[in-house]
């Protein structure tokens, strides 16, 4: 997952109802049963994808890498027809070719199947199995993606503007902050309206993955009809008695188009309300509300004077709204000096894409 999100994804498995039995190196590790994959895969908000975990063991050598591969289980779940390719990763260990550490898994994987299959032939026209080996420090971890693309492909963003964040850092943002579904909600340069959406979704218990497709869908291990029941179960959850009060704002026409196609696709289109506005013609008259906003940056001489004047007027806007919270992601490290209502009261270091980012913290006083 993305680096920083860490603590909200273990939060989100435990929401589930399951036990969390290590945070490691980006990853948040529980045991679960086959039949709750298709759950797993349909609700998790902040997580890049679901991975099912064969096995873990030392390898130094090929002979070890691929003996230890082939005494796991591949076939309670690869099928005879089954289409499988190995993609690799290896930190700071002896095997670090991770070209002929793929090709010994693959080889591994392949004997296993011809004795458990009793064939030589595979067609290899069937259901997709991603196996990934992943060694760090000498120690493998053999796992098969139970997601297929990942999970921030939603199915809802046809069209994006500028920059557009990833869904599932938006999610992050939004759970990260402390707004709720009673609560006014602004993003004041919404872009595609990602961070909006997902707030509208999260209020509506929506799942997230309700309009996509994943790889182990087609997997017999799992079976459709648990599939089924599990979109079922999720379509069911949706609440429909709610009135939110969220908000998206643009300088970009285009920008402004293409959230409120998003915000449709999502089926959160009557939940948000879109303005092409600029952010220095924002004007406030609620005592408390919550901004969670991805501001723009660049690099430029005149990004930065075109930056300062967003600063001053954000400045002037929430100077005396002390019951407004701030939740402000932004690759300015400059950005606490230039904001002058307070010093952030938390800030946490994100990665968006490549790019290091800073989400800086606002308290506003609560609500009476
Ligand atoms: C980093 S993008 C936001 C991306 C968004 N979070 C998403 O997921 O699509 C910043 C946005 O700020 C908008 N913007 C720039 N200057 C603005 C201004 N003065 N007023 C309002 N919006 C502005 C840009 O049009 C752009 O869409």
């Amino acid at each position: 997952m993305t680096f920083g999100l860490e603590a909200v994804v273990k939060r989100e498995v435990q929401a589930l109802g399951f036990e969390v039995e290590r945070v490691v190196n980006g990853k948040v590790e529980f045991t679960a049963t086959p039949q709750d994959i298709p759950t797993v895969n349909l609700w998790l908000r902040s997580a890049d994808r679901v991975r099912l975990k064969l096995g873990e063991f030392s390898a130094v050598t090929f002979n070890e890498l691929f003996e230890e591969t082939k005494t796991l289980p591949w076939e309670d779940w690869i099928t005879e027809d089954g289409k499988f390719t190995v993609t690799g990763k290896s930190l700071k260990s002896t095997l670090g070719s991770v070209r002929a550490c793929q090709s010994i898994v693959k080889k591994a994987v392949v004997e296993r199947l011809k004795t458990a299959c009793h064939t030589d032939w595979f067609t290899e026209s069937g259901p997709e199995f991603t196996i990934q080996v992943s060694i760090l420090k000498d120690i493998a971890t053999l796992t098969i993606d139970t997601s297929g693309s990942g999970l921030h492909k939603r199915g809802y963003r046809a069209l994006t503007g500028e920059a557009p964040l990833k869904e599932t850092l938006a999610a992050g943002l939004v759970q990260l902050s402390y707004w709720n579904k009673g609560r006014l909600l602004i993003d004041p340069m919404c872009g595609s309206g990602t961070i909006l959406i997902e707030a509208a979704m999260i209020a509506r218990n929506m799942a997230p993955g309700l309009h996509r497709s994943f790889a182990s869908e087609k997997w017999p291990a799992i079976g459709k009809r648990v599939w089924r029941r599990a979109r079922r179960a999720a379509r069911d959850a949706i609440r429909t008695d709610l009135n939110l009060q969220i908000y998206g704002y643009d300088i970009d026409e285009q920008s402004i188009i293409a959230s409120k196609t998003n915000a449709e696709n999502a089926g959160v289109g009557d939940d948000i309300i879109f303005q092409q506005k600029d952010i220095r013609n924002l004007w406030i008259d609620q005592q408390y509300g919550i901004i969670i906003s991805n501001f723009p940056y660049g690099l430029k001489m005149s990004d930065f004077q075109e930056l300062n004047q967003l600063y001053i007027s954000i400045n002037k806007t929430f100077k005396k709204k002390k019951g407004w919270s701030l939740y402000v992601l932004t690759a300015d490290k400059m950005f606490p000096k230039y904001f002058k209502r307070a010093w952030p009261d938390r800030s946490r270091k994100l990665y968006n894409g490549a790019i290091e980012v800073e989400y800086y913290q606002y308290y506003g006083e609560r609500p009476r």
